[in-house]
């Protein structure tokens, strides 16, 4: 049996996609990435916005295609969007298989059930899962980095949020099986892992919190790099940010999502923090690490957002400088406390307008950022050939920016030196520096 899956979403759904691949190859399933070769095709979908679930409707079009066109295909609905939507996408009549993200154990007995012609659906949420025990089957092609998932569920309830509905409460997995994961990565040649939680501060099994875990998969190895994703800028705290600064293999780069600059719309979404707290954070991070990396999330028009407190968005945006971020226009998704508690009231023309003047506030931004690492040296982790060839590498800094350099000598996995010639907002283009 071959099975094909496509994924959507976040670095934790294709960490999620590397479980269910070894779960299903146990039972003998192998994995392929033609889809007209697969008896089983899958995607493991993501509900945080409404474009999103819209692309994924479009796929399960094009899956029952395959599915009539062969006896015995079998179509799966994974993750986010199963977990949100259960029924509803049985009722298509297109779908064999819904399961939500804490049902992946259950898939093998759902396909050899669907397989008999009954459409299966596992939705339960589970308060401990965390397949702490499975190790994921690498679907990245580089073989240098690969994600752990230190935790699952998130128990935030950000009033725009999908994830607590469609993820669950929050759970930590034991931190013996991460640090397992990290040794298992190291020895299979890997030198980089991306510990991964929806709010990784707030890790805790037994006494281990996230510095003292941070601190035991730094301690795998010095050449493995260490980096993860997300921290909320409630709960970063100075121990984390002391643990970075001490061991130098942990990448000095921060995903501090902010979503708004203006403390009325931060209420509003519940986020719990000011933007007075939020600046004070970044000082503290740059007062420790002046060189760290530090990215953002924002959403632009929010119920009741007015232009002023757009305004502040961009503001903080200036005030912090950040090197990169991810802008999305506010999508009202169901169930949630925004759509149960406030109208959807900014028109979309005017989200768009907004979000297309943080995208190129932030385009400055990043370019600027990349200017001030002109002539500067990094120690980058080699991933590849660059994307546009002609013998040239890419890795990234610690910083978690993107280099590329011309190199004949080096290959993925190795250390390299280098020196910043040019850049775009994108990329530093540099030159390998030898003998270092
Ligand atoms: N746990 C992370 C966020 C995960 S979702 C955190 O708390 O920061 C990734 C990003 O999607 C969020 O940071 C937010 O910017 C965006 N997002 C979430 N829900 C959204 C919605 N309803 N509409 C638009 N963007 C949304
Ligand atoms: Fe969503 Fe907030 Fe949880 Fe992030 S912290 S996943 S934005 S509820
Ligand atoms: Fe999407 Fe679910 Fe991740 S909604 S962003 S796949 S947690």
């Amino acid at each position: 049996m071959k099975v094909y899956i496509e994924t959507y979403g976040c670095q934790m759904n294709v960490n999620d996609t590397e479980v269910v691949f070894s779960i299903l190859a146990r039972k003998g399933y192998e994995r392929t990435e033609d889809i007209a070769q697969a008896d089983v095709i899958m995607a493991n979908t993501c509900s945080i916005r409404d474009n999103a679930e819209q692309r994924i409707w479009g796929r399960v079009d094009y899956f029952s295609g395959f599915r009539k066109a062969r006896k015995g295909v079998l179509v799966g609905i994974l993750g986010c969007m199963a977990e949100r939507l259960k029924d509803a996408l049985l009722d298509t009549g297109k779908v064999d298989v819904v399961a939500g993200p804490d049902a992946y154990r259950n898939l093998p007995e759902l396909l050899t059930a669907a397989r008999e012609g009954h459409p299966q659906m596992d939705v339960i949420l589970s308060r401990e899962e965390t397949y702490g025990d499975i190790s994921p089957v690498r679907i990245d092609k580089n073989g240098v980095s690969a994600f752990i998932s230190i935790m699952r569920g998130c128990n935030n309830v950000c009033s725009y949020c999908v994830v607590p509905y469609t993820r669950g409460a929050e759970r930590s997995r034991d931190w013996r099986t991460i640090v397992r994961e990290a040794c298992d990565c190291f020895a299979s040649g890997y030198r980089e892992v991306t510990l991964l939680g929806q709010n990784v501060d707030s890790y805790l099994y037994e006494d281990v919190n996230f510095a003292a875990l941070l601190g035991k998969v730094a301690d795998v190895s010095p050449l493995l790099r260490v980096r993860f994703s997300t921290s909320h800028p409630k709960d970063i705290s100075d121990e984390v940010i002391a643990m970075m600064a001490g061991k130098p293999n942990i990448c000095h780069q921060i995903h501090l999502p902010v979503q708004s600059g203006n403390d009325r719309i931060l209420e509003k979404m519940r986020r719990r923090y000011t933007r007075a707290w939020y600046l004070e954070r970044v000082a503290k991070i740059r007062e420790a690490m002046p060189d760290c990396g530090i990215s953002t999330d924002a959403i632009v028009g929010f119920c009741s957002e007015t232009e002023e407190e757009f305004r502040d968005t961009l503001s903080l945006f200036r005030e912090v400088g950040f090197d990169s971020a991810f802008m999305f226009n506010y999508s009202e998704r169901p169930g949630t406390l925004a759509a149960r508690n406030y109208p959807d009231d900014v028109p979309a023309e005017e989200k768009t307008r907004r979000l297309n003047e943080l995208i190129e506030l932030q385009n400055g931004l990043s370019l600027e950022s990349n200017r001030r690492d002109l002539g500067k040296n990094f120690e980058v982790l080699v991933e590849g050939p660059s994307k546009k060839g002609s013998g040239q590498l890419c890795g990234r800094n610690g910083a978690g920016k993107m280099c590329v350099w011309t190199d004949s000598t080096h290959k993925a996995g190795d250390y390299v030196y280098v020196k910043v010639t040019d850049c775009s907002s994108a990329t530093l283009l540099c030159e390998l520096i030898e003998n270092q």
